[in-house]
């Protein structure tokens, strides 16, 4: 099915979208983006996403290209037109073009350009992935360091995913320092007892809006939060792992390095997140 995608101001077939072969998005991966899910047909956390947004775009000194108001009505329109009940949207901000190759940003009031499309995926919240758990390896964090900036250079956790492919394993958590950074393209953490271990934030990791989300709701289940560098020896003598995203919610690590977490299946309080999560999310979808 031909999806109906929205291209600066414009929503037409995803066949006839078109972005200049000078937008620094394309040759300087100077862009932002977010990916929101939707279940029910609802956005989840839309007002998260939209302040990273902001944030990020700030960080970079790149223009707003519409109001968060708008943003809205273009997610909620792009939902619509595309009936998606299950699913993810994509956004993306880049500097825009101004007709030319230069390492120098464009002239100032050069307009941003910004793409959104949707990406259907029914079956997203009952999904057999989190039922087996991911299978993780680690590899060295050789990203820049600025990884609070939700910016498209995406080349090196594709090629972790890929390392990780190879290895016959879901994902990979990177490290630096001797300790986890954070997974591919979720947040990392580990549980002890009857706490929750996760590094905390600074800018050596995505400020994950589900992270922000399920650490609230672990401390309202009464479970202990630290948040603290940790190393994947710390991470494979835990009683379970998990990560965090809006693409795969919590996602139960079952597995690091080889090491079995547990009995290798999904441990109960990850699975309990992920339930909690969900529902909640759901309550306050928009
Ligand atoms: N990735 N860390 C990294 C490096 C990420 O790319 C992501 C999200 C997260 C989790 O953030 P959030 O909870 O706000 O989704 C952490 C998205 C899903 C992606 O690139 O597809």
């Amino acid at each position: 099915m031909t999806r109906t995608v929205y291209v600066n101001g414009t929503y037409l077939p995803e066949t006839e979208a078109t972005i200049s072969i000078f937008d620094r998005g394309f040759l300087m991966a100077d862009a932002v983006y977010e990916v929101t899910s939707v279940l029910d047909g609802k956005l989840i956390d839309f007002d998260g996403h939209a302040m990273r947004l902001k944030r990020s775009l700030d960080a970079l000194d790149m223009a707003e290209p519409c109001s968060t108001k708008e943003l809205l009505d273009i997610c909620r329109k792009l939902v619509e037109l595309n009936g998606i009940d299950e699913g993810l949207i994509y956004l993306q901000v880049t500097r825009g073009s101004d007709g030319d190759r230069d390492f120098v940003f464009p002239a100032e009031g050069t307009p941003p350009s910004i793409v959104l499309f949707t990406q259907n995926k029914p079956g997203l919240a009952d999904s057999p992935a989190a039922q087996k758990g991911a299978r993780i390896i680690s590899i060295d964090d050789i990203r820049w360091g600025r990884r609070d900036i939700k910016t498209v250079q995406l080349l090196y956790p594709s090629m972790g995913k890929m390392m990780a492919k190879k290895a016959g394993c879901d994902d990979a958590w990177m490290v630096e320092d001797g300790y986890v950074t954070e997974g591919t393209s979720n947040n990392a953490y580990f549980v002890k007892g009857n706490t929750i271990v996760t590094r905390p934030l600074s800018s050596d990791i995505l400020h994950g809006i589900t992270r922000k989300a399920v650490l609230r709701m672990a401390q309202e289940a009464q479970l202990k939060v630290e948040e603290r560098l940790f190393t994947i020896q710390e991470a494979q003598a835990a009683d379970e792992a998990f990560t965090t995203s809006a693409s795969a919610f919590v996602m139960p690590v079952v597995e690091i390095d080889g090491v079995r977490l547990g009995d290798g299946t999904p441990g109960p309080i990850a699975r309990r997140l992920r339930e909690i999560y969900l529902e909640e999310s759901r309550k306050a979808a928009i």
